[in-house]
């Protein structure tokens, strides 16, 4: 089940020749856990480089300590974060949420498309001469891995559903090679994975199934779950505990920045979150739901289920109500006057996609739970923010009229406030195991993996879990080699 790092002599030399042609340097996972061990000279360059701009020297931007800057932005201990106050959220308890606005396409799964590629393009696995690749997802890890392949000289192909948000689509546009837009919205997964099929009989097409690859969870744990945890140790007051981690899942990539904190801090609850209206986790359930980005109606793969301790299902009603609250003018009045709010604080509820919304209401939906107070820390991330979504807030204008500071509160008190422990269950055993067992239709009855593979990850987790998350090290050999034959950084 651990990653693939055989060497491919004839794809190596030709991906060392198109770095050399094209600039490139990798950055390893270490840099990407502690930009001080990025150059000088690659932070001195970085400071005239727009944060989306095509330049490979973004690579280095995959990262959760960049700047909040949208160009030269350079790097900073704390992670970009925004807390929710108790009298938002209505809990005691600290809520901190980790922001991907800052990564290069404004969202960290760029982070999780490069944990895919790094390892078979260091390998020569993927020859960039020959191959394309291919990004099947909802929206953002197409764009990540559009965005990359197009950093890394390679062809791309990104495979979406068609419901997907018209930002998403439009940026697409200027930067993936091709794009097939697949029936359904959000949660039809399926036809996603029907289409790589079709495409997989070409040789040319290399496919990086995010919801399989094991670069996913490896990079989330190393650089996700490490960032958090900085975030914690910078923001703790005296006696302060981290005491949960909740994510929603898509392709459960995420969920192993949960692996690394239930190391790091014994007792941390880890919780999964999904859409009420495709209880897959819950309820063996399906349906289409607007909370774009998670619920594909299947257990990821790469879901250490196992190692999973609540499910929670948010309405994707809430979600979307709270879309207007934090980005409209009345809602931004009532934040401040009610919930005593600062302008910069009022202004940094942008920063939450709807995912990032529906990550805030599993957090405290579990402070409910386990009854948190003030001396407990519970975090999460924010995938995307709200400028990803610009459309969808006119469309909710246009569905519901225009906003008020009426309708403000009403989002507050019915869409927050009154959040309770309905739809979550804390998971037993064998509640673990069941929702583990789902994967088996999934994944060995359609997608060809093998029923040794997923018994191994339920019973062996030292050769599976925990061997791909100490692969980073090797990788990261890998990368330095590559970096070395290149040799670009000698004559930067
Ligand atoms: C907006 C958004 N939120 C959440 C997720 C889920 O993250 P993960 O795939 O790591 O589970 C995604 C995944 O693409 C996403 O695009």
């Amino acid at each position: 089940m651990a990653i693939d790092l055989s060497i491919n002599k004839v794809g190596l030399q030709h991906n060392i020749q198109k770095a050399k042609e094209n600039n490139i340097i990798i950055p390893t996972i270490a840099q990407m856990q502690n930009p001080d061990l990025i150059p000088e000279k690659i932070k001195a360059k970085l400071a005239n480089v727009g944060l989306w701009e095509v330049n490979p020297l973004n690579l280095f931007r995959i990262s959760w300590h960049n700047e909040a800057k949208e160009s030269g932005g350079l790097f900073q201990h704390t992670p970009n974060y925004v807390e929710i106050p108790s009298k938002l959220s209505g809990v005691p308890c600290r809520i901190v949420a980790m922001s991907g606005k800052w990564f290069p396409t404004g969202c960290h799964k760029v982070g999780a498309s490069f944990g895919c590629l790094a390892p078979r393009l260091v390998t020569g696995q993927f020859d960039a001469t020959y191959h394309h690749a291919v990004w099947p997802s909802t929206g953002n890890y197409c764009r990540g891995g559009a965005f990359n392949s197009k950093l890394l000289a390679c062809e791309s192909v990104a495979i979406l559903p068609q419901d997907m948000s018209k930002e998403r689509f439009d940026w697409l546009k200027s930067i993936a090679g091709q794009i097939i837009a697949t029936p359904g919205c959000e949660s039809n997964v399926k036809e996603i994975f029907d289409k790589t099929w079709e495409l997989k009989q070409d040789p040319t097409m290399m496919i990086f199934n995010q919801f399989a690859e094991m670069g996913n969870p490896l990079w989330h744990y190393n650089v996700t779950g490490y960032a958090l945890s900085d975030l914690f140790e910078s923001i703790k007051k005296p006696g302060q505990r981290f005491a949960g981690a909740c994510f929603t899942s898509g392709s459960a990539g995420t969920m192993s920045a949960g692996d690394l904190l239930k190391e790091r801090y014994p007792g941390l609850k880890l919780a999964v979150g999904e859409a009420l209206q495709c209880p897959t986790i819950l309820d063996n359930g399906f349906g289409g739901h607007r909370i774009e980005g998670i619920g594909d109606k299947h257990i990821p793969w790469i879901h250490n289920v196992k190692n999973t301790d609540m499910a929670i299902a948010i309405d994707d009603e809430d979600s979307q109500r709270l879309l207007r609250l934090f980005n409209t003018e009345d809602g931004k009045k009532y934040m401040m006057e009610e919930c005593g709010m600062s302008a910069e604080e009022v202004e940094k509820m942008s920063w939450l996609g709807i995912s990032g919304i529906a990550n805030v209401l599993c957090c405290i939906k579990m402070a409910k739970y386990y009854e948190l107070t003030e001396n407990d820390v519970v975090g999460t991330v924010l995938t995307d923010s709200a400028v990803m979504y610009g459309s969808r807030i006119q469309e909710l204008n246009d569905a519901h009229g225009p906003y008020s500071y009426v309708e403000a509160a009403k989002d507050h008190a019915l869409h927050m406030l009154g959040l309770k422990t309905d739809n979550m269950l804390e998971l037993t055993y064998a509640d673990r195991k069941r929702i583990h067992n789902l994967k088996y239709y999934t994944w060995v009855e359609q997608q060809g993996m093998c029923v040794e593979d997923l018994n191994a990850q339920w019973y062996d987790t030292a050769n599976t879990w925990d061997a791909v998350h100490a692969q980073a090290k090797d990788l990261d050999a890998l990368i330095d080699a590559f970096n070395d034959e290149v040799g670009i950084l000698k004559t930067l």
